[in-house]
């Protein structure tokens, strides 16, 4: 029986039809030949102890090398994604030139920019190294068939800008389609495979922040990385969301500057201005953005309204969750919010998930609506639920110690937190069971 599989989506059907069911798209269905691109089915039956793990390779970036896992692996393909003009080719560009200058023969396969474009980028970025190599089109088999020899490393940039040109093949259409994409892609696994070099696709997100083209294509690959920034900051996050050789909890920070991205180290510094003033309607929590803490400075304003409706604005904390915690406080703790216009903003544009930073929240707004400052030199740590009780966070005491780091002295946590022998010896902690005990101890109420 003939399938037909459709050009744009990769939908496939037994009924030829005019228009896709499953995208929409006119013309796009077409009879499946069997794929000659096809991966090779791979038979290997070995004892898992007798195999030595191959050793990692730096990229020469610390940041990429310890998001990775340890660096990259031979073999190995990380699919790196995220928007136009975030800095996915200028990071790739970097890496290739530590890695060539390391030594290691690297080619940088461009299907989207000619090789003067990548090469006045080189010069920017000072890479002067011998062992750089450029190829600059679009055919998939014509590129992976220069990854010969002693090449040590290549980069595919971008997977969605290149295409297989053999017309018999399956996967015809533009660049970009989800077959051209899935077959494009495992070209360059089977060929890092088979020489037993790593490589770095580059993935263009859509609106919804997704990777273009099929789900598949996540699977197929070792790692899944996103590189993402605000259009009005410097800064870039680096995250794995995938890694089949690591975890994927770690954060690399860059700042994109005149030549290049470099690593933030200190990266609580990013969100935290070190102001010594005190003032009220701001407390300090520690954040986890994977495995990394990172402080965040919760200021809230309120402003007296002659409106029946006052507003509440929140950036940095879901406006849902801080409409909660206003309840709650002036339920269980009595502070009364309703005559305020509330605004909460956390510094820096940190945008906090996890509700560790529910009781920074509330004794900032409480702070600001009884215009009493918190503690000084203080951080809070704790989940607020309905009834006012604060619990627990998952790993206090990394950020204790991150707190510690930055010289805060002193901590204001859950009763319900079990004492542990890594907790900073030096610090104040001060534990509560209520929000209306936490106000106290934070010398609001
Ligand atoms: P680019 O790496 O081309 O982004 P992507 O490949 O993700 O689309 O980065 C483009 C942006 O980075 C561009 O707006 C200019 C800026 N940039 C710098 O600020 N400094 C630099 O040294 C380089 C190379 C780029
Ligand atoms: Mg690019």
């Amino acid at each position: 029986m003939t399938r037909y599989i459709c050009s744009e989506c990769g939908f496939s059907t037994v009924t030829k039809t005019g228009k896709c069911p499953s995208c929409g798209a006119w013309g796009t269905l077409g009879p499946h030949a069997e794929a000659s691109h096809a991966p090779k089915s791979r038979v290997e039956v070995v004892s898992a102890v007798s195999v030595t793990p191959p050793a990692r390779i730096s990229s020469g970036i610390k940041e990429l090398d310890r998001v990775t896992g340890g660096g990259l692996v031979p073999g190995g393909v990380v699919l790196l994604g995220g928007q136009p003009g975030i800095g996915k080719s200028t990071l790739l560009l970097q890496a290739c030139g530590f890695m060539a200058e390391a030594g290691v023969s690297v080619l940088y396969i461009s299907g989207e920019e000619s090789s003067a474009q990548v090469a006045l980028r080189a010069s920017r970025l000072g890479i002067k190294s011998e062992n750089l190599l450029l190829f600059c089109g679009s055919d998939i088999e014509d590129a992976l068939s220069r990854v010969a020899g002693d090449i040590g490393f290549f980069v595919i940039d971008s997977v969605q800008a290149m295409r297989v040109q053999n017309p018999d093949t399956p996967s015809e259409g533009w660049p970009g389609t989800p077959a051209q994409v899935r077959t494009v892609a495992q070209l360059v696994i089977d060929k890092a495979r088979a020489m037993s070099v790593p490589a770095v696709l580059v993935g263009h997100i859509t609106k919804d922040g997704k990777i273009a083209g099929p789900m598949l294509l996540e699977h197929m690959v070792d790692v899944v990385l996103s590189f993402s920034g605000e259009g009005y900051s410097s800064y870039r996050m680096l995250r794995s969301a995938k890694n089949r050789y690591g975890g994927t909890d770690e954060l690399g920070v860059f700042e994109m500057k005149e030549d290049g991205l470099q690593a933030v180290e200190d990266k609580s510094g990013l969100y935290w201005n070190r102001s010594d003033s005190v003032v009220s309607g701001v407390a300090m929590t520690i954040a986890l953005e994977g495995s990394t803490p990172l402080v965040a400075e919760v200021q809230t304003l309120a402003a007296p309204t002659p409106f029946p409706y006052p507003k509440r604005t929140s950036r940095g904390i879901e406006l849902n969750r801080f409409q909660l915690l206003a309840a709650v406080l002036e339920k269980r703790a009595g502070v009364v919010c309703g005559a305020y216009d509330l605004y909460l903003n956390i510094a820096g544009g940190l945008f906090i998930q996890d509700p560790s930073a529910d009781l920074a929240a509330c004794v900032s707004l409480a702070s600001a609506l009884l215009d009493r400052p918190a503690l000084a030199n203080s951080c809070w740590l704790g989940e607020v639920g309905l009834a006012g009780e604060v619990r627990p966070v998952t790993r206090v005491s990394s950020r204790l110690r991150e707190a510690e780091r930055l010289g805060i002295t002193r901590a204001i946590i859950s009763a319900r937190e079990k004492n542990d022998s890594s907790w900073p010896k030096n610090m104040e902690i001060k534990k509560v069971n209520s929000l209306s005990e936490a106000l106290k101890a934070s010398g609001i109420c």
